[in-house]
């Protein structure tokens, strides 16, 4: 194990709230709280030599700015969704897409926040106000003749989504009064592809213009790509075009890798045995809900009642796992007396609760878990388990409590490949090297 594997440097303050967003004019907003926590880390995000000394959303960029020519191969040309490989990159905890929207003179690269726990795909679009500052120019819809609103008979266009002025708007609230509001649109989007080095683009996919926000947001993303079950979402409008409705991506730690892939269709390559559990319909929801039955802490049962955890999911806008108060209380406790056989004295270090110095030699001891779900068992490696605050020299359970919700977080996703299938509602998973996404493209 490389000895940067699972330093987590706090440097950057970022207030992450992605996960509990929901449309104001649905969403029972009091019953989900307390998901707004921070996390500072920082690792600027630079591409292997491969990529020469361009990052990855540069390189998008460049490719775009020189490409007028394929923008006019592509007005007679038919599609293939099937080859787009979005790349990931790693920002704050959590992920970020790079893609374009757009065609010229008005195409714009821009990184999304990858979120499985929201529907609309967004990005802010000038006139802003207010806005949040981004470091991507903003884009301009009156710059690209491929820009519509999105029809007020178009099917998407339905509640909570609402017509004025004979345009379908938006407004979604997230929970710490940060929200936007904007124009349900269509619009050109490109994307990496394979084979390497090639871009392929995907006209009239529905998005939002938003151009009124209130977000936490610091320079990037510019905004949030929906990766929900909604008809709505990203991967539904790009997998009902093409693939049996399937997305995968690999998570890594941001210290092993600069970028990684949002796959799609047979381009998910998953070898060898599959843990495979059944994605849950709960009801009003779109996000990924699993049957968590049981935990274990180095192989040792806890033994929990049926049914008590009730909801949980898995979330790509959440960093820390959460986990329901009573469970959570018992983990730590079991963790408490494991640490305690080593003399170790437990504290809290925001935004963790069960924190530990970290003596000499104790790292080979960290237990690890298992979350029962229905019909497979998700390994979380005692690397994914715990953190190491770099400088120091702290590490801390990666999980907190939560007063409704269990939710696998981002940093106990490192280091499996998750694959999504919405026609079969099943989430498969694997073990994998994750810093190794990118292979040799
Ligand atoms: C909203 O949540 C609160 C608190 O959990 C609950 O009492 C109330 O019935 C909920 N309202 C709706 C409309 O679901
Ligand atoms: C990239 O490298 C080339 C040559 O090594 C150099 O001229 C150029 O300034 C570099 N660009 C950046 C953005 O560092
Ligand atoms: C789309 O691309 C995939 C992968 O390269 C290929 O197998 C498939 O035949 C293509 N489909 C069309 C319609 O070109
Ligand atoms: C879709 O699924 C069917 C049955 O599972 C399979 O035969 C087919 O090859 C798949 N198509 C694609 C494009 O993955
Ligand atoms: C977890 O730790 C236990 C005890 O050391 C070990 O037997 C087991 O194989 C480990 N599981 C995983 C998935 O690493």
């Amino acid at each position: 194990m490389a000895k940067t594997s699972h330093l987590l440097p706090f440097h950057i303050l970022l207030v992450l709230f992605l996960s509990r967003i929901s449309l104001a004019t649905t969403a029972n907003v009091t019953s989900e709280k307390g998901l707004s926590f921070q996390l500072l880390y920082s690792d600027s995000i630079h591409d292997p030599s491969l990529y020469a000394n361009l990052t990855t959303f540069q390189r998008l960029e460049r490719i775009i700015q020189s490409s007028e020519s394929y923008f006019q191969w592509l007005r007679r040309s038919s599609y293939n969704t099937t080859v787009i490989r979005p790349r990931i990159l790693p920002h704050m905890g959590i992920f970020t897409v790079v893609l374009s929207i757009g065609t010229p003179p008005g195409t714009k690269a821009f990184t999304l926040a990858l979120n499985t726990g929201d529907s609309l795909t967004w990005t802010q679009c000038i006139p802003c106000n207010p806005s949040f500052p981004q470091t991507q120019p903003m884009f301009d819809p009156s710059k690209s003749p491929s820009y519509r609103f999105l029809p007020i008979t178009s099917p998407l266009c339905h509640p909570p989504y609402q017509i004025q002025n004979n345009k379908c708007i938006y407004n979604i609230q997230y929970l710490d009064q940060t929200g936007a509001v904007g124009f349900l649109s269509t619009e050109t989007f490109t994307f990496h592809a394979s084979p390497p080095r090639t871009i392929q683009s995907i006209p009239n996919l529905v998005f939002g213009c938003t151009h009124s926000s209130h977000m936490n947001f610091v320079g990037e993303p510019s905004g949030i790509l929906g990766m929900d079950r909604s008809r709505l979402s990203f991967v539904s409008q790009v997998t009902s075009q093409t693939t049996n409705g399937s997305f995968s991506y690999c998570l890594f730690r941001p210290s092993t890798a600069s970028a990684g892939i949002l796959r799609f269709g047979n381009d998910i390559v998953m070898s060898g045995p599959l843990q495979r559990t059944p994605i849950i319909n709960v009801p009003n929801s779109n996000r990924y809900h699993l049957e968590l039955n049981d935990i274990s802490i180095d192989n040792q049962r806890l033994h929990l009642p049926a049914r008590t955890f009730e909801v949980t999911e898995i979330d790509s806008g959440t960093v820390i796992t959460r986990l329901i108060r009573p469970v959570y209380a018992l983990v730590r406790e079991v963790l408490v007396q494991y640490f305690n056989h080593f003399h170790l004295v437990p504290f809290p270090r925001p935004p963790f609760d069960l924190c530990y110095h970290l003596s000499p030699g104790i790292r080979r001891f960290f237990p690890n878990m298992t979350w029962h779900l229905r019909d497979a068992d998700l390994a979380i490696h005692a690397e994914e388990l715990f953190f190491i605050v770099e400088h120091n020299n702290d590490f801390c359970l990666g999980m907190v409590p939560d007063d409704h919700l269990t939710i696998l977080g981002v940093l106990q996703q490192y280091n499996t490949r998750f694959s999504y299938d919405l026609q079969t509602n099943q989430l498969r998973f694997k073990h994998e090297d994750c810093s190794d996404d990118m292979g040799n493209l």
